[in-house]
């Protein structure tokens, strides 16, 4: 059991999945990534989930994202899940969904909280950088579909504050003025951030979105 904290590199492992034997890191190669840990196949929640991830395809490879599934229970078991994921959600599932029978990888990324349940996995998502490094966790709880805009709005803020020295504020959305990094002296925000600025206290001064036209 490990507790992955933000920073920490994301640890490697060899897989079994519904897209053939993986080495996450080897799979991962430069892209970001997203692993997301589900409870169990055949359950209503999780069926939702994977066909919404199925359908957010584009938007994932727009943003250089691949995302693998995970659960405890096996091979077979995925592959015939698929099946109605494709049918009821009226989708094709485009990921793999690793098989993770010996709870190997569940432990290596702490998906199993014992108080919640002491066998399955809880709904943990971990986004992971192209330096493989976390960057993102979150755990929701068996009883809660995740929010996948959500997901992806933060890899927005993620991948634009990579290469501007900005941060976005709470509910920011592409396309919103974002903040201007504290370390950056008020003086030197012109020269850094032609499109204009507002100084709203020393501290909180904003700008356009940089990397839009
Ligand atoms: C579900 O995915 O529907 C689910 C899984 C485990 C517990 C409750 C709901």
């Amino acid at each position: 059991m490990s507790s992955l904290r933000l920073g920490d590199t994301a640890p490697n492992f060899k897989a079994t999945s519904t897209a053939g034997q993986i080495d996450f890191h080897e799979w991962l190669g430069e892209s970001w990534g997203i692993l997301f840990s589900h409870p169990a196949d055949y359950t209503p929640v999780c069926t939702t989930e994977l066909g919404t991830v199925a359908k957010y395809k584009t938007a994932f490879e727009e943003r250089n994202v691949k995302v693998a599934a995970l659960s405890v229970d096996g091979l077979e078991s995925h592959q015939g899940w698929i099946k109605d994921i494709n049918e009821t959600q009226n989708t094709t599932v485009n990921f793999p969904l690793i098989a993770d029978e010996d709870r190997k990888i569940a432990g290596l990324y702490d998906m199993i909280h014992p108080n919640a349940d002491s066998k399955l996995t809880v709904r943990s998502v971990f986004v992971i950088g192209s330096d493989k490094k976390i960057k993102l966790t979150i755990t929701y709880p068996a009883s809660t579909g995740r929010n996948f805009d959500e997901i992806l709005r933060v890899i927005d803020s993620l991948q634009l504050t990579a290469y501007h020295k900005v941060a976005t504020p709470a509910n920011w959305k592409q396309g919103e003025d974002v903040v201007v990094s504290p370390a950056i002296a008020t003086e030197d925000i012109p020269d850094l951030f032609p499109k204009g600025h507002q100084v709203i206290k020393p501290y909180l001064r904003t700008t356009p979105q940089p990397n839009l036209n």
